[in-house]
């Protein structure tokens, strides 16, 4: 039986019941913890949206979609199980009739202070409506709203959409998801650093020399080329995830690991990101984006991204940190190298390679040092050695990143959450970041389908630097 499973009756509503990230990410979690058996006796699912449908339609395209992603190996019996539990309730986002409604009937089942979560699986423009109708909720339930990124387009919209969750709710009530913090190998960046004093002494910035994070995914926008054209790979990818890993590898580790400490740290980290406005941004976008459905001809918007950053704390001072990420690249990968600093008697010894060390997100998880030992032998040679443990789950405890973001939301734990000053302090730094590019009107390099970005990048952004490669 896993460890963590829910104890407490609850109610899930699931607004956008009828979109693609319902379908894809959120039904199959569900009936992952109903297979692992983490439900308790008595929980309501509700799938509310827009669309005309009865319970049995939604009952059928939730089966529908658990068995197009588990095949043959759906558990009949989980998934029966499971759907006795699940209801459809049809409404508008804005109308507050049809909350009235809802709440109405979730009252008849639910005794006060049921937890109750509610999921924004919807466009950002209905985020606010769905907000504000649920307030009245609030008397009866003990509410958590759970809402995917983007939050908001830049900080000003940020705090108008945090302004309106905060003149209805406390922020305890808003888990503010980034499924990156729900991957296991992400989650295993904090938990190695709480237990492993190797890895958290050398996680110090007087003790490093650089830091470079590689995000690159092999294939373009997919069927998301409006929203992806008016956002760009910063927003998209920069803002929150591969700023959430920063934080992550650089903040102070907290005492306690609890939700509070743990934000209280990540935000010292994000609020004084800065960067030197000379060579400090590198923009390009794939030969055939324009190519792509939705993109006009001669957009400019940016599918490749190299950026310099520093912290502006004494003990990271001198420590540059690159970012990368790219759409339409050569490979799928995420990993984290940290450069060691040589000690002055190594800096001597001709073609010494710094030791490292790599924490590989994806695809596969995997923690390593690059040590640089001598060789066996009479020569003077030096090569790295790379022992690797995975940071994959195993075992039947393992659950999808939304998964284990949802559970969290069903058990109250808010660490693998952002806060809104976390989020607040990254749209700041982006928001400098974008108004930079296009005081210095940096241009858009083009690069080849499934390469490696545009040429000369890393040299622009540092002469002395090359990309780790894993
Ligand atoms: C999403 C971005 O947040 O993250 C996508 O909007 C991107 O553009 C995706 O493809 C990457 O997630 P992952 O888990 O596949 O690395």
């Amino acid at each position: 039986m896993p460890s963590k499973n829910v104890k407490e009756p609850f109610v899930f509503i699931l607004f956008g019941a009828s979109g693609d990230l319902a379908k894809l990410k959120i039904f199959p979690a569900l009936y992952e913890f109903a297979l692992q058996h983490r439900f308790p006796e008595d929980f309501w699912i509700y799938g509310y949206a827009r669309s005309e449908m009865t319970t049995e339609e939604f009952k059928k395209s939730f089966e529908n979609s658990v068995r197009e992603k588990f095949g043959d190996e759906t558990n009949e019996s989980a998934l029966e199980k499971l759907l006795l539990h699940i209801d459809y309730f049809q409404g508008q986002y804005n109308a507050p009739a049809d909350y009235k409604k809802l709440l109405d009937t979730l009252k008849k089942d639910s005794p006060e202070g049921t937890p109750l979560i509610a999921y924004y699986s919807v466009p950002p423009t209905a985020f606010n409506d769905i907000s504000i109708n649920l307030s009245p909720f609030k008397e009866h339930f003990d509410m958590r709203l759970t809402i995917e990124k983007p939050f908001g387009g830049d900080e000003a919209t940020a705090r108008d959409m945090f302004a309106i969750l905060e003149e209805h709710f406390d922020e305890d009530n808003v888990y503010l998801l980034d499924h990156y913090l729900g991957k296991e190998s992400v989650q295993s960046i904090l938990s190695m650093r709480y237990t492993n004093s190797i890895i958290n002494h050398l996680l110090k910035g007087q003790l490093i020399e650089y830091i470079q994070i590689t995000s690159f995914e092999p294939f373009g926008i997919k069927e998301r080329g409006r929203y992806f054209n008016e956002v760009g790979i910063i927003k998209d990818m920069v803002q929150s995830h591969l700023l959430q890993l920063l934080a992550l590898v650089t903040m102070s580790m907290p005492n306690h690991l609890n939700a509070e400490s743990v934000h209280r740290e990540k935000y010292h980290i994000l609020s004084a990101l800065t960067f030197n406005p000379e060579k400090f941004l590198l923009l390009g976008q794939y030969d055939n984006y324009t190519k792509e459905k939705d993109i006009p001809e001669d957009s400019k918007t940016e599918t490749f991204a190299a950026l310099k950053l520093c912290i502006d704390q004494t003990d990271w001072a001198k420590v540059p940190i690159y970012i990368r990420t790219g759409k339409m690249m050569n490979r799928k990968s995420t990993y984290i190298t940290i450069v060691l600093k040589k000690l002055s008697f190594q800096e001597s010894i001709k073609g010494l390679k710094s030791n490292k060390l790599i924490i590989e997100l994806q695809p596969e998880g995997h923690v390593y040092f690059k040590i640089t030992n001598k060789r066996g032998g009479t020569y003077h040679e030096y090569h790295q050695m790379s022992p690797s443990e995975s940071l994959a789950c195993f075992g039947d405890d393992c659950l999808p990143e939304h998964g284990r973001l949802l559970l969290d939301v069903m058990n109250g734990e808010r660490i693998h959450f952002l806060s809104f000053n976390e989020v607040i302090a990254c749209w700041h730094f982006i928001d400098k970041v974008l108004k930079e590019a296009e005081n210095q009107n940096i241009p858009l390099k083009k690069y080849s389908d499934g390469s490696e970005g545009p040429d000369g990048e890393i040299e622009f952004l540092d002469p002395i630097r090359k990309w780790h490669q894993i």
